[in-house]
């Protein structure tokens, strides 16, 4: 079997003459590297090795791969040393600056975008990385071997598979939401063919049934009613015995009594993302900065705990959003705070032991992002917490489909209702949330990272 994904599962680190090989973050990685890294895990069909291919990142792991270092037990890892002005255009222009917006709905249309020549220079490049990825699975890859091929920075490696090794059983599985045909006409033409034509190609996976029927409307819209294009539904599941180890570790509980500290009695409302435009966290303390206007009661009584890491902080549009955030703060501290009581308390280095203390000592779980592929915070959230926390979730992510019923519906854009939602979450009477907790926790882990897995497999086959 052979894994291709943007982020591979270890990163390195020079030290000295020799390389530190450390296990990587993203949520591609969280899934499969405890299905798959190591000789007994779970994942591995029977005796087949396996194989993974992704990008080096950042000039450690470029480093790595040139002096031939860049292994790990674990797994057949094949890092790929790319072009780093190519890779700079692939990963932020193309990836980030411009698919990320569209899947996510999140261009201001009358600004943005403007293909001009710098983009269709970066569009080469986009396509050059995903020769190189495909290239690396066609030279390696045994007849018949099954290749599954993961999220929107790999979108033409399934069709250039397709084309070169028509033996190989390959799935993609698209990680992100995908927006709708109307969306998808944004792109230039021979771009939004490009990614229609190679997905269509091969089963494609999507975490829900919302984002698999926009993406065959999309490639009935571009490529035309006659082609089809086979879809497969596929959430992932957390990961119940991977965080009960974090939520154990020494960091952990450290983390826990420091937050009671700061907590006190008060209840606590928690979220944790990476600083991204889609997950809405500006809107979030509008909403809260509402809640403490319209309803008094809250004053004083209540911590908004937001655990918020950096992310693609090469991109303007991400470092931009970061000082929003940071002011959208300021600003609701500035109004509320007392001698005694800072409305929110905000944490923003990447502490993963951390998040984990906050997520179970949370009462309220807030998710509010514009669009989102799944949101695995909304399943590990439940699954961890242990105050019966209510779970505020915008119907706008991907977890929605199966955790909404379980939920408190929070409206992306709509901050009197989001505000009222939060009150209802807060006010929630203690039976009514030990059964909702209940309900949510049953949800949340009736798919395993195993069963995501297993179906790509299948449909592979
Ligand atoms: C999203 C994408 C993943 C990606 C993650 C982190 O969840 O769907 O493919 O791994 O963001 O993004 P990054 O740009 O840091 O790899």
């Amino acid at each position: 079997m052979i894994i291709v994904s943007h982020r591979g599962p270890f990163s390195f680190r020079r030290i000295g003459d020799s390389f530190e090989a450390r296990r990587g973050a993203g949520g591609v990685v969280s899934a499969l590297g405890p299905l798959l890294l190591g000789d007994d895990a779970p994942g591995r069909l029977s005796d087949e090795p396996v194989r993974w291919v992704a990008a080096a990142i950042g000039d450690d792991d470029r480093a790595a791969v040139e002096a031939g270092a860049a292994d790990v037990d674990e797994v057949d890892l094949h890092l790929l040393a790319l072009d780093p002005a190519q890779h700079r255009a692939h990963y932020e222009v193309i990836s980030n600056a411009t698919l990320w917006f569209v899947l996510h709905g999140m261009y201001d249309l009358v600004r943005r975008p403007r293909f001009d020549d710098r983009f269709f220079e970066a569009w080469e490049a986009y396509v050059a990385v995903n020769a190189a990825f495909a290239a690396s699975v066609v030279e390696f890859a045994s007849p018949g071997e099954t290749v599954l091929v993961q999220d929107y920075q790999l979108f033409l490696v399934p069709g250039m598979l397709r084309d070169a090794r028509p033996d190989l059983a390959i799935t993609f599985f698209c990680h992100t939401p995908f927006c709708g045909p109307n969306s998808m006409r944004v792109l230039p033409d021979a771009v939004a063919t490009a990614i229609c034509s190679s997905v269509a190609a091969v089963p494609t996976g999507f975490h829900t049934q919302r984002w698999a029927r926009a993406f065959e409307a999309g490639v009935h819209e571009i490529l035309g009613e006659d082609t089809t294009a086979t879809t497969f539904v596929a959430p992932l599941g957390p990961d119940r015995s991977a965080l009960a180890d974090v939520l154990d570790s020494d960091r952990a509980v450290e983390a826990d009594g420091a937050l009671d500290a700061l907590v006190k009695d008060r209840a606590v409302i928690v979220r944790s993302d990476r600083i991204e435009p889609s997950k809405n966290i500006v809107r979030g303390f509008l909403a809260y900065d509402l809640l403490l206007e319209k309803f008094p009661r809250w004053r004083g009584s209540v911590v908004f705990v937001a655990m918020l890491y950096g992310s693609r902080e090469g991109l303007p549009e991400y470092l931009a959003y970061r000082s929003e955030v940071e002011q959208a703060v300021e600003n609701v501290n500035r109004r509320w705070r007392t001698d005694s009581w800072d409305p929110v308390l905000l944490f923003t280095d990447d502490d993963f032991p951390r998040s984990l203390a906050g997520l179970a000592r949370a009462d309220v779980l807030f998710i509010n992002p514009i669009r989102d592929g799944l949101n695995l915070v909304a399943k590990e959230g439940p699954v961890i917490n242990r105050h019966d926390a209510v779970l505020c979730l915008s119907p706008e992510a991907g977890a929605w489909a199966e955790l909404g019923g379980a939920a408190v519906a929070v409206h992306p854009y709509d901050l009197v209702q989001a505000a009222s939602a939060l009150d209802e979450a807060l006010a929630m009477d203690p039976a009514e949330r030990r059964h909702r907790a209940d309900d949510l926790r049953r949800l949340a882990t009736a798919r395993t990272p195993a069963d995501w897995l297993t179906d790509q497999l299948d449909a592979a086959r």
